[in-house]
């Protein structure tokens, strides 16, 4: 089978698709948004790709502002129970999120929860492939599951990198970084710094502690990260067939 095709990216798509509350069966149409979402963001400003990548942003977002608005008046009529309903109807001091807002948060939420999530179950399979030993090690003693995953989170990030522009000065080991000076941070590399990693290029089940930043830290810190831990234990969504039977499930 095709593991990020059959299985991780219907998966990942299908769970946020849930959670958001759109229908599931749509979820090639939910990936060809996050495709263009992202593309945008992988476009360097300047020249034909970037227009390209603007534009199919642009269509893709009135698609989406036109579906999110048929959404909202189904559920205005008919509340339900999924964040779609709970985003209309929070209300923080007398205000409410206006559509735009709503708009901002489910294409961060289509792009946060699918890419990333897929990415962690095609890097754990990738990984497990590569080191015979720790996949045997795995099988020997299932109750590393929750390690190993966080290994797999560390050795090979399913987000490389993000972006941080400092309100101060700010020195990191000996380098200052000015105020107002964007950052492109690379998660990847911080999770295997060997000064914080003995031997961070070693892909260790068991390794422990694991302090990684795969999900970032602080504020930002990812608000899927123990969702996608669940996805990628396939047990905790109640799945144990054939992949016959997974393809007829999820496809
Ligand atoms: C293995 C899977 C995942 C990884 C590695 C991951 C990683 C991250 C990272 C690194 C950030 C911080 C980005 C930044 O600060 O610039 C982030 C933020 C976020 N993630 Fe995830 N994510 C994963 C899955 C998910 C899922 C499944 C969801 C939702 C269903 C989700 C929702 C979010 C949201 C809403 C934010 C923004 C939080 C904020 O800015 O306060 N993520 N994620």
């Amino acid at each position: 089978m095709d593991l990020a095709a059959d299985f991780a990216v219907p998966l990942a798509m299908q769970v946020v698709a849930g959670i958001i509350g759109i229908p599931l069966a749509d979820w090639t149409r939910y990936k060809q948004w996050s495709d263009v979402i992202l593309r945008l963001s992988y476009s360097r400003s300047g020249g034909e790709e970037a227009e390209r990548a603007m534009r199919d942003f642009t269509a893709v977002t009135l698609e989406m502002d036109a579906c999110l608005a048929d959404m909202i008046e189904q559920r205005r009529n008919t509340p339900r129970d999924d964040l779609l309903t709970r985003l209309i109807e929070a209300e923080v001091d007398g205000e409410r999120l206006s559509q735009r807002e709503i708009l901002g948060f489910f294409q961060l939420l289509i792009v946060a929860g699918q890419e990333t999530a897929a990415n962690l179950i095609d890097n754990a399979v990738l990984c497990l492939l590569e080191h015979g030993d720790q996949l045997a090690r795995l099988r020997a003693a299932p109750d590393l599951l929750p390690a190993a995953i966080g290994e797999v989170l560390r050795y090979r990030s399913p987000l490389q990198w993000m972006m941080r522009t400092p309100r101060r000065d700010a020195e990191v080991h000996g380098q200052v970084i000015p105020a107002g000076q964007l950052v492109l941070a690379t998660i990847g590399s911080a999770s295997r710094d060997p000064r914080k990693f003995p031997g961070a290029d070693r892909f260790d089940i068991g390794r422990e502690p694991n302090p990684h930043v795969a999900f970032v830290h602080g504020i930002h810190f990812c608000l899927g990260a123990a969702l996608s831990r669940m996805e990628s234990k396939n047990r905790s969504l109640g799945f144990a067939g054939t992949v016959q039977e997974f393809r007829a499930r999820y496809r």
